[in-house]
């Protein structure tokens, strides 16, 4: 399967599924493009030293539709059959999710559907909740809303700050994402509206 990544900046995530996918964790497949909206962002460097090609799509001024439908054509371009946002900071607009369906994944430091948006991690410590955790789902139109393939729960700690949070949740999101590629590419998911079931 032909992955294409999107980043905007550390992608620690986008090495993970990389990493996986050239030591055959994940197996036939192959990350094909690694596509940033920032320039600066330290993940295409990553990308590069992976041997991956990576390109900058900037928006430009322009609108979100006319972003979206250049990363679309350049992920069309190079037969992408499964787009993965890792820590890309842009929302999509539905003719993006509409030219793949059920074909983007994002990972979301938050238990879905708690703490939508920027800042998951501040959220939930704001908040004042016990237990937090990330999600790997599909995105639909809707931000943070598509059907979830997989959580993981993490402990939130009386001293936790954001940033403490954050560190301990990012250890469980690369294995979580990989798991979920792997069981994608596996053809081992399937999709029920909002439920996603793995067949054994
Ligand atoms: C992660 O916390 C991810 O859950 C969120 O953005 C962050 C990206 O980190 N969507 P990285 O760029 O993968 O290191």
């Amino acid at each position: 399967m032909k992955i294409g990544i999107l980043i905007s900046g550390r992608g620690s995530n986008m090495t993970a599924i990389t990493e996986a996918v050239q030591s055959g964790l994940i197996p036939a497949s192959e990350v094909v493009a690694v596509i940033s909206d920032k320039t600066s962002a330290k993940g295409l460097i990553k990308a590069k030293e992976r041997g991956i090609e990576t390109l900058v799509i900037s928006r430009n001024g322009r609108t979100r539709e006319e972003h979206d439908a250049e990363v679309v054509t350049e992920l069309k371009k190079r037969n992408v059959e499964l787009v993965c946002l890792a820590g890309y900071m842009r929302f999509l607009s539905k003719e993006f999710v509409r030219a793949f369906p059920d074909r983007i994944t994002n990972i979301h430091p938050s238990l879905l559907p708690s703490f939508k948006g920027l800042d998951a991690q501040r959220q939930a410590i704001d908040y004042g909740v016990k237990v937090s955790g990330c999600t790997v789902h599909l995105v639909d139109e809707d931000l943070d809303h598509g059907a979830i393939i997989l959580q993981k729960a993490v402990e939130v700690l009386d001293d936790d700050t954001a940033e403490t949070l954050s560190a301990r949740i990012l250890e469980h999101e690369h294995a979580l994402y990989v798991e979920a590629i792997k069981r994608i590419v596996e053809e081992k998911i399937e999709v029920n509206g909002r439920k996603v079931v793995t067949k054994r």
